[in-house]
């Protein structure tokens, strides 16, 4: 009876349809909000430094994540070469994500720590001069040009203020002066050095 009444109304039918799958949706999505493991800081996860951050954006204005993920799966193969795979609790200073699903180069999430920071300004001025046969493009304009101070100020303001991220006041204040003089470079290989070093690896 009931079921004729569905069948013969496509409105109601569609209702019902959303109804019935949002139920199997939010069962899987809400808990998520409310998992520790997923929405905690891992202990030494501190927000990026002014310098880490404004290398972040640089990171982020190249398009890094064109040809680097930032998110090593729990496979073996994987692990064996990158290092201790991924948890969510690394990420969450990480606005937006760079986790991307595209490598034409390797996996970036624990690459700090792994180069001195020479190998990083050589390899992105010209790839080729450490890695011979690199597709990487180099991006020597980066050595140029620096940080602007009150621009790197701006934004640990808004992602405390809207995000919460945990920067003093201190901290923000002296923003301008941590990045004096840094060149875009410098800024981008100090974002590469702290990736994945927030958790003890095993290589
Ligand atoms: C066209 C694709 C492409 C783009 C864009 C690209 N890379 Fe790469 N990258 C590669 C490839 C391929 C390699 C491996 C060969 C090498 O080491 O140069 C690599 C290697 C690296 C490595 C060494 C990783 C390791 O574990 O050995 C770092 C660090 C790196 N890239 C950083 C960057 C940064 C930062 C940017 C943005 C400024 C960038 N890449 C943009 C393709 C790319």
């Amino acid at each position: 009876m009931g079921h004729e009444k569905i069948e013969t109304n496509i409105g109601l039918m569609m209702v019902l349809i959303v109804f019935v799958i949002s139920i199997g949706g939010l069962v899987q999505i809400v808990p998520l909000f409310f998992m520790e493991s997923l929405i905690k800081p891992v202990d030494n996860l501190k927000p990026y430094s002014a310098l880490e951050l404004a290398g972040r954006d640089i990171y982020i204005r190249e398009s890094c994540m064109v040809c680097h993920s930032q998110m090593i799966r729990p496979f073996r193969a994987e692990t064996e070469r990158y290092g201790h795979y991924s948890v969510a609790g690394e990420f969450v200073y990480d606005r937006p994500f760079q986790w991307g699903s595209k490598r034409t180069g390797p996996d970036l999430h624990r690459v700090g720590g792994r180069y001195s920071d020479e190998w990083h300004y050589a390899h992105l001025m010209n790839p080729r001069d450490v890695v011979p046969e690199s597709v990487m493009p180099g991006y020597p304009w980066l050595a140029d040009s620096l940080i602007d101070g009150e621009e790197v100020q701006y934004r640990m303001q808004a992602l405390k203020d809207w995000f919460g991220h945990p920067y003093t006041d201190e901290q923000i204040k002296n923003a301008p002066a941590a990045v004096e003089g840094k060149t875009e470079l410098e800024a981008l290989v100090a974002h590469l050095q702290n990736l994945g070093t927030s958790i003890k690896t095993t290589r």
